[in-house]
């Protein structure tokens, strides 16, 4: 087999056999194909596209060039959630706690990664004595035990997909429904679970900014997920403001213990039960969507799930008292309030750029060698369709630093006051499945 005939296949629209994406892929892990044929190939995939077979037999074959965790010592059909990213998403922190607390096992493999603000550990990690470096086998007991344990990423998976995203950075092919498919999958399938509930976000704070592009990558990875042997279905949510008013670790913590007290915010809670009811679902853990929603609903309201949470910590180390009093955690020495300008309704709260004010305040990474500010943040008082009066608080900075002035521009500048009455955008656009 030669890579010059299978990257001509692909420039000619033709598909791809199995043996033939194995080849590339395992040769291009190895290193026996160099970097200029595949980015041929890429680029021919970017203007070709893939057929759904080859999208999954894309997958797999990355599945298969590294390691793969294996879950089948925890009983029960494990559900993972992936989101494709947002700003202030503090969905994990409530999901896995929720959703354990009526049985469904969460065997979580989390990291710490670049953005706006940290990953699902370095958020944990603001509860103090918490940790993520477990053994496996203490990872699947905690699993066993309380339904649901977090640890750090552990062995080499899917180093094709390390490689070829990389390479698609570099070469303009980021940006392709079958590669992107691909990449997200191939590393949920790796990581081990039986069953994925996907949250694809849309709008300006997203991947993906227009609703039909969010749409076909939903249907992109339902459809691999399905033919791999993994139940998977999508939900497309909103993502033009951030979700709930928290964007920062310790804020979102604190966040994410009020949701699971009954007192979160609307949108957040109202996407956790959507997402949840359907990792229920998929748990076969309740035998229809509304009585999955019922049994969440009542964990929320008689206090399950917040036990819960605390249990979850407490397993890993973390100091329960905090989830009492969440005015132990990590807390910034300066609260900055950024007010109104002039009366109206809020029109727009543009997400990506919050999300950038927040991580310039020092809650998320620029390099992976930034050091995290816990305590840093945002914390909104107002969303999207909320009336606002000149001078009245619309957010509060919190931060270490000396000097702000810059984020409270980038703020005014993202944050647009109409004079017209503005709905509040609709949370979840449509199911997949
Ligand atoms: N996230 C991924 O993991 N892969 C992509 O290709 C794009 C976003
Ligand atoms: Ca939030």
């Amino acid at each position: 087999m030669r890579m010059y005939d299978i990257i001509e296949k692909k420039r000619n629209g033709n598909e791809l056999t199995e043996e033939e994406i194995r080849f590339f892929v395992d040769g291009y892990t190895k290193g026996d194909i160099p970097d200029y044929q595949v980015s041929a190939l890429l680029m021919a995939i970017y203007f070709q596209d893939m057929s759904e077979q080859e999208r999954a037999q894309l997958t797999q074959a990355m599945v298969d060039s590294g390691d793969k965790i294996d879950l089948t010592d925890i009983s029960g059909i494990k559900v993972d959630k992936h989101s494709t990213g947002g700003v202030g998403d503090t969905t994990t922190l409530v999901l896995a706690p929720l959703v354990a607390s009526v049985g469904v096992p969460v065997a979580k493999m989390s990291g710490r990664g670049l953005g706006h603000t940290g990953g699902t550990i370095d958020k944990l990690e603001s509860v103090p004595g918490f940790h993520t470096e477990i053994s496996n086998q203490e990872f699947i007991d905690l699993v066993n035990k309380n339904k649901v344990s977090v640890i750090g990423q552990t062995g080499n998976l899917t180093p094709a997909d390390k490689k070829l995203y990389s390479l698609r950075d570099v070469t303009a092919t980021v940006n392709s429904i079958p590669l992107i498919a691909s990449s997200i999958m191939s590393k949920k399938i790796a990581s081990g679970a039986d069953a994925i509930v996907l949250d694809v976000k849309t709008g300006a704070g997203a991947f993906m900014k227009d609703l039909e592009d969010a749409k076909e990558l939903a249907k992109a990875m339902v459809s691999i997920g399905k033919q791999v042997g993994r139940n998977t279905m999508a939900v497309i949510s909103d993502m033009s403001q951030p979700l709930g008013f928290a964007i920062g670790n310790s804020l979102e913590v604190k966040e994410a213990i009020e949701t699971l007290q009954g007192k979160g915010p609307k949108d957040l809670t109202e996407l956790c039960l959507v997402l949840g009811s359907q990792m229920v679902l998929l748990a076969n853990q309740a035998s229809t969507i509304e009585e999955a929603r019922e049994k969440l609903e009542e964990s929320l309201a008689n206090g399950q799930a917040f036990e819960h949470f605390k249990t979850f910590l407490s397993s890993q180390g973390g100091d329960p008292s905090v989830i009492d009093d969440t005015e132990l955690l990590p807390k910034a020495a300066k609260q900055i309030q950024v007010k109104a300008k002039q009366t109206g309704t809020i029109e727009s709260i543009v997400a990506d750029n919050i999300g950038t004010a927040a991580m310039m305040l020092g809650a998320g990474r620029a390099t992976k060698e930034s050091e995290i500010d816990l305590s840093a943040g945002i914390l909104l008082h107002k969303k999207v369709g909320d009336k606002v009066q000149e001078g009245e608080p619309i957010l509060t900075l919190h931060t270490n630093q000396q000097e702000v002035n810059s984020v409270i521009d980038l703020i005014h500048k993202s944050i647009l006051i109409s004079d017209n009455a503005v709905a509040a955008p609709t949370l979840i656009y449509d199911t997949i499945t």
